[in-house]
């Protein structure tokens, strides 16, 4: 059965919760995969931008865009909670055309929508919330920010960037977020941040201490055209059996072998005759 958002809002490890285990997926067959794997939540990233459009950032993948693929997730019809996350620039030009994106997320199939970012998306945040729609934060090494944080670099180094980000969290929660990811820091400050909060963080790259893990699909599974970051672990290589399966194909058309029999419709009778 689908996790609501107060049921995740309740999964704390400390309180003896199972840790929430999120992946992302961009189409029906990820989110049918996703979901007979059994995981608590299905994000549909804006990490699409990477690992299926091939940029080399998330900030060029459009709210439509983003529909798109949570409608896509949803045609599975995912026993997982679905996250839809906004865009760059979907939630950054003021608060009304902010809650208008979300509301389309989840018209698109979404559960709930992922914003980045803390104390300057506060009036935001609370927007949305007030449109009745459920809120996951981002705070540490939040994609969209790559510009600004000059690449894509581990945050909270420092006592006061930590305290900084605890803050950030703290107000998200007041705001009343319902969990929230943190990304790319150090694993102390994932187990602080955890400590800090009542709603469940869900790390990646943010140690093994927080109250859930995430990561995305095709990191997971091996299906990058680059190094994945030190945080992903591959618990698969698809990408060598996929190339495989297609030039075992390719060999067998250009020498005949494909179709044989069995993959051809019988011919009737009148057309032989
Ligand atoms: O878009 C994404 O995949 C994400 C995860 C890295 C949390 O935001």
């Amino acid at each position: 059965m689908t996790l609501s958002a107060p049921q995740i809002r309740a999964r704390k490890r400390r309180h003896g919760a199972a840790p929430l285990v999120m992946v992302t997926a961009y189409d029906e067959p990820g989110a049918r995969f996703a979901t007979a794997a059994g995981v608590d939540l299905i994000l549909v990233g804006d990490s699409v931008a990477n690992v299926v459009l091939g940029h080399d950032d998330t900030l060029h993948v459009s709210l439509e865009a983003m529909c798109h693929h949570v409608r896509a997730v949803a045609a599975a019809r995912p026993d997982a909670h679905v996250v839809g996350d906004m865009p760059w620039m979907s939630y950054h030009a003021g608060v009304d055309e902010s809650v208008k994106n979300a509301a389309a997320l989840i018209r698109a199939g979404a559960n709930s929508v992922k914003l980045e970012g803390g104390r300057v998306r506060r009036d935001v945040v609370r927007a949305i919330l007030d449109a009745e729609i459920p809120v996951m934060g981002h705070l540490g090494l939040t994609p969209q920010s790559v510009m600004a944080f000059g690449g894509f670099k581990v945050q909270a180094k420092t006592r006061e960037a930590a305290a900084a980000l605890i803050l950030d969290a703290k107000v998200l929660q007041d705001e009343g977020v319902f969990a929230l990811v943190v990304e790319g820091v150090p694993s102390l400050v994932g187990t602080q941040l955890t400590e800090a909060l009542e709603i469940p963080t869900i790390g990646i790259g943010a140690g093994p201490d927080t109250d859930g893990q995430v990561l995305v699909f095709h990191d997971l599974l091996g299906l990058g055209n680059r190094k994945p970051a030190k945080f992903v672990r591959q618990y698969a290589d698809l990408g060598p059996l996929i190339t495989g399966a297609i030039a075992h194909f390719a060999a067998d058309v250009r020498e005949g072998r494909f179709p044989g029999p069995d993959e051809a419709y019988p011919n009737p009778e009148e057309l032989t005759q």
